[in-house]
């Protein structure tokens, strides 16, 4: 969600036309506990909307054509980029501080992604096997699990197993994993292994999603070598501003030496306690410093990911109308577009090479 201030300088909507918006009842808005109309709240995947709506307004279409223009432009966008072609969308969640919100992102977002038709596997990466105990029933009674991969070099393809989620796969964790890093230590084909058992996957996936564990081990260089894409969610306090340092490193160290391809998608907010003051400045801390790096979509601390997750179901199909719900489609679709855009730079800046 974004505060009327917010929603003003990302549109550029003047204040009387937004509330006018709404008073012809074709935007809602959400009451904040403070009541007034300057402290309401917008929903994200509503921005787009407001800004092509006020574009057509700013021309002199009448507001309710300019509305329904603006609408029609982006359901068929969305469309679009639910449909989009993503066959090597291969995301990595890391973040070495824990608890932000990794697991629950992936946990959520396959849900979506499934809803959109891809198929989706996860893979999960930590021993604590949390994504794993919320996608199957027994972590301990699999054929095989991620540990197989890396200490007794499994195919890969034995060890995609379905998931009570339809349209998503995993490839499951447990407590296996935790003598990796001692057995592998200084191995450096370790953190290569993943990167290259993807490649042998006869059963191609729309969507890859892998959850990394709070540290950065053998388990985070193997998914920060396996990927093209990597989103480090981030809580609104002092240790998510400061505490990036050394992910950040690792990820150059990787980029530079085996991994050329990977990139930054971006910091994602989670967890957001919007009324706190100083949640407020970390955020603005962190908008300040990665500029074009933090994802729009923010996610608020809410309990329904949680309760969610308890009940094994992705929230989009859990509470599929809600805000929560809603959020996660929006961020799916961010995702999207960020990678369709970096796509389109590589080619264009590729073809200025050659
Ligand atoms: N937006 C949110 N609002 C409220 N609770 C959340 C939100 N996102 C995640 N949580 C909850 O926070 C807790 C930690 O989340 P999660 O396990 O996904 O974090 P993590 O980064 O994977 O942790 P770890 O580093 O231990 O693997 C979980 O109970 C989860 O349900
Ligand atoms: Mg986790």
């Amino acid at each position: 969600m974004k505060s009327t201030a917010e929603v003003l300088e990302l549109t550029g909507i003047p204040r009387e036309k937004l509330y006018y918006l709404e008073d012809c009842g074709l935007l809602k808005s959400k009451k904040t506990k403070r009541g007034s109309r300057e402290t309401r709240e917008w929903h994200d995947g509503d921005i787009d909307l407001i800004k092509r709506a006020w574009t057509y307004m700013s021309e002199g279409v009448r507001v309710k054509t300019a509305f329904e223009r603006a609408k029609k432009e982006v359901e068929q966008r969305n469309a679009a980029l639910d449909a989009a072609p993503s066959s090597s969308m291969i995301y990595t969640f890391a973040n070495q501080k824990g608890g932000v919100g990794k697991t629950s992102l992936c946990f959520h977002l396959a849900g979506a992604f499934a809803d959109t038709n891809k198929r989706v596997l996860v893979i999960d990466l930590d021993q604590q096997g949390n994504l794993s105990s919320a996608l199957i029933d027994d972590i301990y009674a699999t054929r095989g699990t991620i540990a197989d991969l890396f200490l007794h070099d499994a195919d890969i393809n034995d060890l995609i197993i379905p998931t009570k989620t339809d349209g998503v796969w995993l490839i499951p964790a447990n407590l296996d994993f935790s003598t990796v890093d001692m057995k592998m230590a200084g191995d450096k084909y370790a953190d290569e292994i993943l990167q290259q058992k993807l490649s042998s996957i006869i059963e191609p996936f729309d969507v890859i999603l892998i959850d990394a564990p709070p540290s950065l081990g053998i388990a985070t260089r193997a998914a920060l070598n396996a990927a093209h894409d990597l989103i480090i969610p981030v809580e609104c306090q002092k240790w998510s501003v400061i505490g990036t340092k050394h992910l950040d490193a690792a990820v150059t160290q990787i980029k530079a030496r085996s991994n050329p391809n990977l990139r930054l998608a971006g910091y994602l907010i989670n967890k957001y306690k919007s009324a706190r003051t100083v949640e407020q400045q970390y955020r603005e801390t962190l908008i300040r410093r990665h500029k074009e790096l933090m994802f729009k979509t923010e996610i608020k601390d809410t309990v329904a990911f949680t309760e969610a997750a308890a009940v094994s179901q992705p929230i989009t199909r859990y509470k599929k109308k809600s805000e929560e719900s809603q959020v996660i489609v929006a961020l799916m679709r961010e995702m999207t577009e960020r990678y369709l855009t970096r796509e389109q730079e590589q080619q264009s800046s590729a073809k200025r090479v050659a």
